[in-house]
């Protein structure tokens, strides 16, 4: 059990204060994964949770993996990664995870997870971008995320899960983990812990609009950087080419899976033209190719957005009940018209600089899910190795961070909180999706770098102000990293340098001062 006391704001300086041999903080596919597999060692496991929603819950296309005794290989699948990873991505992380794939999605269903069947017994496999093969299953359709997120959330319900409560701080001696700086209704807290997993989710709240859930606000990436530990290919935000338009809507918009082109839907402009016919694989190019192209179109058109025309889908309310009710909801019809489409930010492929099994620099600090940079999406994630990645790196993480524990004893951590600096949520939003959005260039990014240096000293009180301090240390990572990569490769394209350097085909690493000299 985990012990819970008050202390009042005396010698510690905070209200009060737990102790646990593992925290996770978050609640996703990953985050429930690693906090599965710490139980099950035996750990006292305490769970964080800021938010409600998690981005796995909305995830709609399903999970990359190969099943044994069909035509698919683990090479074929390692293929397709690398190739849409434009020569970033680690081969053999990718390898890794990839192999241990079938085995954890048999673990998921052996928690409850069911997916849909073609016949009695055997999954139905859908294509999406960048796959050469049929090999992704899915659930309830369009609503994989759902199924996924409601067994996990059945095999913890046991677990000690504490909604309502912030990570501010990791605390550390700069050589190992101590514990975590939390607020909570009760104030400021501690939980001390030898190990803690970072499976906070990703950043799309860096942007006006995004298929990202509303606590993707980075809180990740800037607790890593404050704990000195690096961020790698963090420039790389994947933009989903198909997120349903509308003028004027900001924040969590629906995602129009790309399993959508998987069945036969087509992308089209105002004029019913194509866009994808320079790519070998049309509308199922990898995501960036398509994305990039739908931006193209729009800059030279001058529209505002394009159309998935998904008419020639059979029985298409039973396939993708989740996009069905997203248009109705927008009075759409998607059996009779057109879908309404633009490029939306969807996933950060960087993140904080992990191994296989999520250990970071730090000893004692872990992360795993779109949090985490292990190798396995490099400068373009394939579409649905997301939830793969999430399953297979957060149950490693849990199992490495129980041993973690096991050798470092009970540490006492010191409470420390600092002030960061943060800018108007707004302002923030506004200029990312102007300066670091599908193109980038330098006079963009550099007009952002002086925004961002406007932002001011802020205390994390309250859970908003905690997730702006977080935006603004992510926003300065990206428009770092962003600006050093003077090419265009995978999901990050720049206007004033359109060819991929060959000299360039390798990660980037950035920790704080880094990041922060960069943009003086
Ligand atoms: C989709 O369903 O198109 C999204 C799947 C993913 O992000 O991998």
């Amino acid at each position: 059990m985990t012990r819970s006391f008050a202390c009042g704001a005396g010698a510690a300086g905070v209200d009060w204060q737990q102790r646990a041999d593992v925290v996770v903080i978050g609640t996703g596919v990953a985050g429930l994964a690693a906090a599965l597999a710490a139980h099950r060692k035996g750990s006292r496991t305490v769970i964080l949770s800021k938010a409600p929603d998690t981005a796995t819950f909305y995830a709609q296309g399903g999970i990359a993996v190969v099943l044994p005794h069909t035509d698919d290989s683990v090479e074929a699948h390692v293929r397709d990664t690398l190739a849409a990873g434009a020569g970033l991505c680690d081969p053999d992380a990718v390898r890794s995870i990839v192999a241990d794939g079938y085995r954890a999605v048999a673990d998921l269903v052996d928690d409850g997870a069911r997916f849909d069947e073609s016949a009695p017994g055997q999954w139905a496999l859908t294509r999406e971008g960048g796959h050469s093969r049929r090999r992704i299953i899915h659930a309830g359709g369009d609503a994989t995320g759902a199924e996924v997120q409601r067994a996990l959330d059945h095999a913890a319900a046991t677990l000690d899960i504490r909604r309502n409560h912030v990570a501010l701080q990791i605390l550390s001696d700069g050589t190992a983990v101590s514990g975590v700086l939390v607020r909570n209704a009760d104030g400021l807290g501690i939980v001390h812990a030898p190990s803690v997993i970072l499976a906070t989710g990703g950043l799309g709240h860096l942007y006006r609009a995004t298929t990202n859930p509303e606590g993707s606000t980075g809180d990740g990436i800037a607790l890593a950087l404050w704990a000195g530990v690096g961020v790698t290919d963090i420039e790389f935000v994947q933009f989903h080419p198909t997120m349903l338009f509308d003028r004027t809507a900001t924040g969590r918009r629906p995602l129009i899976t790309e399993a959508l082109r998987g069945e036969g839907a087509v992308l089209r402009d105002a004029r019913g033209e194509s866009m994808t016919t320079h790519h070998p694989m049309g509308d199922l190019a990898p995501r960036d190719v398509v994305a990039a192209a739908i931006q193209a179109r729009l800059r030279a058109s001058g529209d505002e957005c394009v159309f998935l025309d998904a008419r020639s889908i059979d029985r298409f309310a039973q396939r993708f009940p989740t996009v069905t009710a997203a248009c109705r909801a927008a009075g759409i019809d998607p059996t009779r018209q057109l879908i309404p489409v633009v490029p939306g930010a969807h996933y950060s492929c960087g993140g904080v600089a992990t191994d296989v099994s999520g250990r970071t620099e730090l000893p004692g600090l872990f992360a795993a899910g779109e949090v985490a940079r292990t190798g396995m999406h490099g400068a373009n994630r394939l579409a649905s190795n997301s939830l793969l990645e999430g399953l297979v790196v957060g149950g490693r993480a849990g199992r490495a961070a129980v041993e973690h524990s096991r050798d470092a004893g009970a540490p006492v951590a010191k409470a420390d909180e600092r002030q960061h600096n943060a800018l108007d949520r707004t302002v923030l939003q506004t200029a990312m999706s102007e300066f670091a959005s599908v193109v980038r260039d330098a006079a963009g990014l550099r007009q952002l770098a002086d925004i961002l240096a406007e932002a001011t000293p802020t205390r994390m009180t309250t859970r908003a102000a905690a997730e702006d301090v977080a935006l603004t240390a992510t926003a300065r990572a990206v428009t770092t990293a962003a600006l050093a990569r003077t090419e265009s490769r995978g999901c990050h394209h720049r206007g004033d340098h359109p060819d991929t350097d060959p000299e360039q085909a390798f990660s980037r690493t950035l920790h704080d001062d880094h990041a922060a000299a960069c943009l003086q």
